[in-house]
């Protein structure tokens, strides 16, 4: 999007941290935000420091309804939406080997259905427009591995698989995509995730291992800017930190080997069946 000045911005999560930081860095760009969160009260908070271009909405990412309700609220408000930013999200640090189902099934519900439920309910009414952008939070940890970090970081390589697919999908329909992909940011993800956890996904078990130490990370408004960045230049992969070149340059170069290995010793599979 070229002109933000008068657009309106969704953002999940924003009653705390990245979200927090992507609405304040899109309120001094001029534009329009919707505060969303399950935590209302923090999102208040939020909205209220922001004055009358702001308003807050509950909402349970991890909900088809939920997210549909918040954009109708949000529509009825300001009439359209044309920044969403699916941000919210949540963190678990456990070995697979003794994680609960729940832990599973409480990360899959937020980080990857929030975003799927962003992109159902919101995706149509942007290419009706033909003007609009999406952002969705990933992580470093979805385009790199390791544990603890299993049941997250599958969460969020879905996150980016399902992002490239849609800018590929959009790129002719008016839509830009960004896959904002932070390392360690300030923010309250490893305390408000077991905050606002729901009872039946509940495992009974705290972060089982050490927590990232997000205190050490870079500042929330910080990412926000490089996210209005991104989307006034349309780029796709809103890289916060250069720290993990190193990493992710293994894992491609280790894809790119198992390539050329395979060439080598079953010889090409171009131009016949597989
Ligand atoms: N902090 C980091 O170092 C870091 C790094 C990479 C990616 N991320 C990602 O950034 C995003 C934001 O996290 P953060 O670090 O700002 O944490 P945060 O806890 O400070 O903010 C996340 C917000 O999401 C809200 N939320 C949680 N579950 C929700 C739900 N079901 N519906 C609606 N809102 C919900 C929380 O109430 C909170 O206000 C997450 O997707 C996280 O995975 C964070």
């Amino acid at each position: 999007m070229q002109d933000l000045a008068g657009k309106v911005a969704v953002v999940t999560g924003a009653g705390s941290g990245i979200g927090e930081g992507i609405a304040r860095a899109a309120a001094a760009a001029g534009m329009k935000v919707v505060i969303a969160d399950i935590d209302i009260s923090k999102a208040q908070t939020v909205a209220a420091s922001l004055g009358e271009g702001a308003i807050a909405c509950k909402v349970d990412v991890s909900s088809l309804a939920s997210v549909e309700a918040m954009r109708d609220a949000a529509l009825q408000r300001f009439g359209s939406v044309h920044l969403l930013c699916n941000n919210a999200g949540v963190w678990i640090g456990a070995m697979m080997h003794d994680a609960d189902i729940k832990d599973w099934q409480y990360l899959i519900n937020v980080n990857l259905y929030g975003v799927i439920h962003g992109v159902k309910a919101f995706l149509p009414l942007l290419v009706e427009q033909g003007e609009g952008h999406i952002v969705n939070t990933a992580s470093m940890g979805g385009l790199i591995s390791g544990p603890p970090e299993g049941l997250y970081t599958t969460t969020k390589f879905a996150v980016v698989g399902l992002s490239e697919a849609l800018l590929m999908e959009v790129a002719d329909k008016g839509v830009g995509v960004s896959v904002l992909c932070p390392g360690l940011v300030n923010t309250n993800l490893i305390t408000q995730s077991f905050a606002v956890r729901p009872d039946e996904f509940n495992s009974g078990i705290d972060h089982q291992q050490p927590a990232p130490d997000v205190a050490n990370g870079i500042s929330p408004l910080n990412v926000g800017e490089q996210v209005m960045d991104a989307v006034l230049e349309s780029s796709f992969y809103v890289i916060t930190h250069d720290e993990y070149r190193d990493i992710v340059a293994m894992r491609h170069e280790g894809i790119l080997d198992a390539l050329d290995a395979h060439a080598k010793r079953y010889g090409s599979t171009s131009g016949r069946a597989l």
